[in-house]
């Protein structure tokens, strides 16, 4: 087709309404982060209702700063206004997404991720040029934790009751005594559920990024969990014969650099009749129908440049995948290429991530 030269109106007014809508939403950002660093969600949930200055006595926090912010949130639709009393409030759904980390909805951390990825904007413009992009720990210790966050409610909550029971004959492995290896483990929410539930069993959790490691073993030193323990493949790498009965990875394939070789590697390290449950990025396997069907698909790009296909490019020969790159077609074939025989995805409703059963 050829591209249309002459301006039309109306599509030059809509066009205008999305890019300031787009930079509403870049400030929204920044100004939500704040209010979640500055504790605002919660303290306004505490008051219930609040002026600026009943916020400020309660925060001792500055009025007029808070003022503005609270002004800016209701505008933005994150918080509701109660013109007659000159006060604000958040909705039972706000508390729901913001602040209820037992809510499927909570997606607190979601702000805090992506603003500690603008660190590395200046940086990105060489990437651009060299191809080279950041790992995980370059953008500081906010991204481990806002991912901590935002994948919080799946693996504190859902794993261990509702996609645990999914997989065959699993449950009953772990709670005879299984050997589980959580490979990219972040912060070690979803390991440690997994080990409280299945104290039979011994539990490593994998990850490269010393930050998330570091989260790791804080939440484990709060715990009596004496059955889990968090390395650093590079100190210690997996083992390369026959080990475990389940392996997992949540949300890691297309963040690796060498996806091939580490689906090797988990091959290897797996047991015969072992299990490798993957739970990766929901996608399609065209572009044009993540464009036109995929209602997350504006996010998950952005995310993509910004931290995952930016981790997987963070060496030389990096695959460089994308946070859409690990689609079920893509999955298949690079488990098939590993050895796996059998690959089944798993009725489980997530509108982020799809869950398979991998296994020789
Ligand atoms: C999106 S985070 C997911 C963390 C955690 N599984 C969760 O669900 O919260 C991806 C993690 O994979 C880790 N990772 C990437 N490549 C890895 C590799 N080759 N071996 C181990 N960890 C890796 C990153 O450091 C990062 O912590």
């Amino acid at each position: 087709m050829t591209p249309r030269t002459e301006i039309d109106k109306d599509a030059l007014d809509q066009y205008l309404q999305r890019v300031t809508g787009g930079i509403a939403a870049g400030l929204n950002c920044a100004i939500s982060s704040l209010g979640d660093q500055l504790g605002l969600f919660q303290a306004l949930h505490d008051l219930r209702i609040a002026s600026s200055q009943e916020l400020a006595d309660h925060t001792g926090l500055n009025e007029r700063w808070l003022r503005e912010w609270l002004r800016h949130q209701a505008c933005m639709q994150q918080i509701e206004y109660d013109p007659e009393a000159d006060r604000f409030y958040l909705s039972p759904e706000a508390v729901a997404v913001m602040l209820d980390t037992q809510h499927p909805a909570y997606f607190g951390g979601g702000f805090e991720s992506a603003t500690v990825s603008f660190n590395s904007l200046p940086g990105l413009v060489d990437s651009f040029r060299s191809g080279l992009g950041f790992t995980y720990d370059d953008h500081g210790p906010g991204c481990a934790s806002g991912i901590e966050r935002m994948s919080r409610y799946f693996n504190e909550h859902a794993l261990v009751p509702k996609v645990l029971p999914l997989l065959d004959g699993v449950v009953e492995k772990l709670q005879r005594g299984a050997r589980v290896a959580d490979v990219g483990c972040g912060a070690g929410v979803a390991t440690l559920a997994m080990a409280e539930t299945f104290p039979e069993s011994e539990f490593i959790g994998y990850d490269i990024s010393e930050h998330a490691l570091t989260r790791a073993r804080n939440h484990l030193g709060t715990v009596d969990v004496p059955n889990l323990r968090f390395v650093n493949p590079l100190d210690e790498m997996m083992p390369a014969e026959p080990t475990f009965d389940l392996i997992t990875t949540f949300d890691v394939i297309h963040d690796a650099a060498h996806p091939q070789p580490l689906l090797n590697a988990i091959f290897q390290a797996l047991k015969e009749d072992g299990t490798f449950l993957c739970e990766d990025i929901r996608s399609f396997p065209s572009f044009q129908r993540n464009l036109e069907e995929h209602p997350l698909a504006g996010l998950l790009y952005g995310f993509s440049i910004m931290v995952c296909m930016s981790s997987s490019l963070s060496t030389a020969d990096g695959a460089g995948l994308g946070t859409l790159g690990f689609n079920e077609e893509v999955a298949r074939e690079m488990t098939g290429k590993a050895g796996f025989g059998r690959f089944r995805r798993l009725d489980f409703d997530n509108p982020m991530n799809n869950y398979y059963e991998v296994r020789k």
